[in-house]
């Protein structure tokens, strides 16, 4: 069933407007109270990284059942740990699409029982928009427009934001995510999960140069990205073009996995830069804001500052804090507030949705 947003136009306005914001995507049930968009007065989250390490991936239904048992304790803590009561809050906001359904379920039936017995208005987060977010929150001047990318397990992609609320895609992924490609990479060369830190931590003590992986750009206009050539090229350097010779990562010395770590984290942030760079160009943009869980990865930081560096005069770049990279619901509360000030709410028929709308 398709949301509906109401658009409520006389919605009494207080001085502060605290949200109680609620986020089950994928892996971590979190809860946020926010004020005004950005004063954090709580944050929330229960980590299901434990469950899912032996399976190298997140496993739907364990993280269902997980989030289920979470989902009040974790909202009874953010309550208490802001130190308000229902009174005190304004709104109830989840992120609703993307991701997994049986997980996204678990947040929506529980703010809309919120919302419902508590009489609340409900506002519906795309997540996606969320990461972006959390790269605008400690920003009070924002120069507009802004190119973000949001890079992070399950999406990588490219926004034209005109603000918080306007936000058109220009470019997404085609295939796997830059974050899934660190995850599987870090499964093929045995680092712990989940990847991304591990081939981080790992790559600090790689040559970057060591291995010329491929770098796929689709096309020189093309704003999507493709990250699972690289993720193969990877596991053919590791097993054999025919996939039939040993696994020579068992007998591989920790120089030569730190090399390969190194060498696919360099191809991956090149085309992340890059396409970020043709981004820029493409809608004249001032400002570069960076989110999602990969955005957490000091290298890719550097990069895009040396890119942003390199126009005169400079680009602003502005990185989400690395305690709200990975999923939170900080990114979510704060987002929300835009969408209270704009009287976007939604009704007790929201429903989550697997992809972005
Ligand atoms: O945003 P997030 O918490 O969840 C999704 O919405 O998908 O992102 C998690 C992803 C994982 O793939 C993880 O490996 C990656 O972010 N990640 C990193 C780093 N920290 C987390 N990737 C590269 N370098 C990091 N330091
Ligand atoms: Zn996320």
């Amino acid at each position: 069933m398709q949301t509906k947003e109401i658009r409520a136009t006389s919605h009494e306005s207080r001085a502060t407007i605290n949200i109680l914001g609620i986020e089950t995507s994928c892996d971590e049930t979190a809860a946020a109270v926010v004020a005004d968009g950005r004063i954090v007065k709580s944050s929330i989250i229960a980590s299901q990284t434990k469950l899912h390490e032996k399976y190298g991936g997140v496993v739907p239904e364990i993280a269902s059942r997980a989030h289920i048992e979470k989902i009040y304790p974790v909202i009874a803590e953010a309550i208490e740990q802001a130190d308000v009561d229902k009174d005190d809050i304004d709104a109830i906001a989840v992120a609703n699409q993307p991701g997994l359904t049986v997980a996204l379920i678990v947040g929506v039936t529980a703010a809309k029982t919120l919302a419902f017995t508590w009489d609340k208005p409900l506002i519906a987060i795309n997540h996606l928009h969320a990461h972006l977010q959390s790269a605008m929150l400690t920003e009070e001047n924002l120069q507009l427009p802004a190119v973000a990318l949001i890079v992070s397990g399950g999406h990588s992609c490219l926004y034209d934001c005109q603000s918080p609320l306007e936000l058109k895609l220009l470019g997404s992924t085609i295939d796997d995510a830059a974050g899934e490609a660190f995850d599987k990479v870090a499964t093929i060369l045995k680092l712990p999960y989940p990847g991304g830190p591990s081939i981080e931590k790992t790559a600090e003590k790689g040559n970057p140069n060591a291995i010329k992986f491929p770098r796929s750009m689709l096309g020189p206009d093309s704003l999507d990205f493709s990250f699972s050539g690289i993720k193969t090229a990877v596991l053919y350097y590791c097993h054999g073009q025919d996939m039939k010779g040993e696994n020579k990562v068992d007998s591989m010395t920790s120089e030569q996995i730190a090399d390969i770590a190194a060498s696919f984290q360099a191809a991956v942030i090149d085309v992340l830069v890059k396409k970020t760079k043709r981004a820029i160009e493409r809608i004249g943009a001032e400002t570069v804001l960076l989110g999602g869980g990969v955005a957490a990865n000091n290298q890719l930081r550097t990069a895009l500052q040396q890119l942003c560096d390199s126009y005169k005069p400079a680009k602003k770049l502005l990185i989400a804090p690395k305690q709200y990279c990975t999923d939170n619901a900080v990114m979510v509360a704060s987002l929300a507030y835009y969408k209270y000030k704009a009287g976007l709410f939604a009704d007790l028929t929201l429903e989550p949705r697997a992809s972005s709308e």
